[in-house]
């Protein structure tokens, strides 16, 4: 990364989302603690990949630094500005510079309104007037995403869904962002369409320099889009590092498990046999003390139930590769019999 200022700059990034419980009088009772503390920033025209299982708390990152939700605490910058609190008002100008794209192309476009009114919408809503008109600024962004221009009356319904994320791209695109946040933008996709979005976004992004947060669920896709990848584990980054960096060399033991999964990482570095992750993701309500992988890791140890490792540039790491673990990974290291499940793809 560069060492000016960051595009996104965000720092101990927190929301709890507070539970109300009691009768007569419901007062706050607990909180799940979606995102905790979070450290990260995202360069301009780069992207960064947010990786991690179901309920880590990729969407509520997503959604914090779009500001569609309150952070509880910890600060977002945007190109140097300050946007943790902004009012509507304030943040106004910077709304249209961040985009998001949804996982799900069926809810999120209103099924009422033609494309060409979706894609519109934005620049209608932000006042924009672009030469040529919204209407043939539309039809441009259409042959943008790779969609018949002449489809400008259609409604959603009539495409497919492939076609409908590509809408979503066009309407994100409509403002001439500088950063997209894509949550799963492909994981609701058929698996054969879910390579042509993601060529698609990586024209955007290359083409038109856009920087990217690139949520998904595995590290198999955002391998091949984002530049550097975060590893997510209940509400906390627990690795970061540059994308080769990540694969070739991953230091902590989550991040060791979910590389053991994807079939095309599973060479020379990585062992073949699948490492098998014990036992479920714990509740955010009551994360673990320390470190919160440690129910499921098979290093753990005293310390790691008693101190919360910080996210360092462990003994090894190469610059910017941060792990938070107390006993990094090594290439040598090896894992229990017990937690190795014989990868199918592997020779026998
Ligand atoms: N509005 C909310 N109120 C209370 N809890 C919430 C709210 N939104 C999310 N959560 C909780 O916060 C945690 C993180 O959720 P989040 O949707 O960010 O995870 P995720 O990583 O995006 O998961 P998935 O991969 O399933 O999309 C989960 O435990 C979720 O139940
Ligand atoms: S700190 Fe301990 S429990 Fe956590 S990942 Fe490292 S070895 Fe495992
Ligand atoms: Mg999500």
């Amino acid at each position: 990364m560069s060492t000016t200022t960051p595009l996104l700059d965000v720092s101990g990034l927190t929301k709890h989302f507070p539970i109300k419980g009691g009768f007569p009088i419901r007062r706050t009772v607990g909180a799940v603690q979606a995102v905790d503390g979070l450290d990260f920033q995202v360069g301009e025209g780069e992207s960064l990949g947010l990786v991690g299982e179901s309920g880590c708390g990729k969407s509520t990152t997503g959604r914090l630094v779009t500001r569609l939700l309150e952070p509880t605490a910890g600060r977002i910058s945007y190109r140097g500005q300050d946007i943790t609190h902004a009012s509507r008002t304030q943040l106004a100008p910077v709304r249209s510079e961040i985009q998001m794209i949804f996982q799900d192309p069926y809810a999120s476009l209103n099924p009422r309104q033609t494309v060409g009114k979706i894609i519109s919408g934005p620049m209608e809503i932000n006042g924009i007037n672009p030469t040529g008109g919204r209407e043939a600024r539309v039809r441009e962004l259409l042959e943008i995403v790779g969609l018949n221009p002449e489809h400008y009356n259609r409604f959603p319904h009539e495409f497919s869904g492939g076609q409908r994320q590509r809408i979503g791209v066009a309407r994100a695109l409509a403002l001439e962002p500088k950063l997209i946040v894509a949550d799963e933008p492909v994981s609701a996709l058929d698996v054969s369409i879910q390579a042509q979005v993601v060529n698609l976004l990586q024209k955007v992004q290359r083409e038109l320099g856009i920087a990217f947060l690139f949520i998904a669920h595995d590290l198999a896709i955002v391998r091949h889009f984002s530049q550097r990848v975060a590893v997510m584990y209940l509400g906390k980054i627990v690795e970061i590092a540059d994308r080769d960096e990540l694969y070739g060399n991953p230091r902590h033991p989550y991040t060791r498990a979910l590389l053991s999964a994807v079939p095309e990482a599973t060479v020379d570095d990585v062992p073949r046999e699948r490492i098998r992750l014990v036992g479920d993701v714990p509740s955010p309500i009551n994360p673990p003390t320390g470190c919160r992988f440690r129910t499921r890791c098979w290093k753990a140890t005293e310390k790691c139930a008693t101190e919360a490792p910080p996210l360092v540039q462990a003994e090894g790491n190469k610059p910017g590769h941060l792990t938070a673990c107390h006993y990094p990974e090594t290439h040598e290291a090896t894992v229990p019999a017990g937690r190795l499940a014989k990868d199918p793809g592997a020779a026998a």
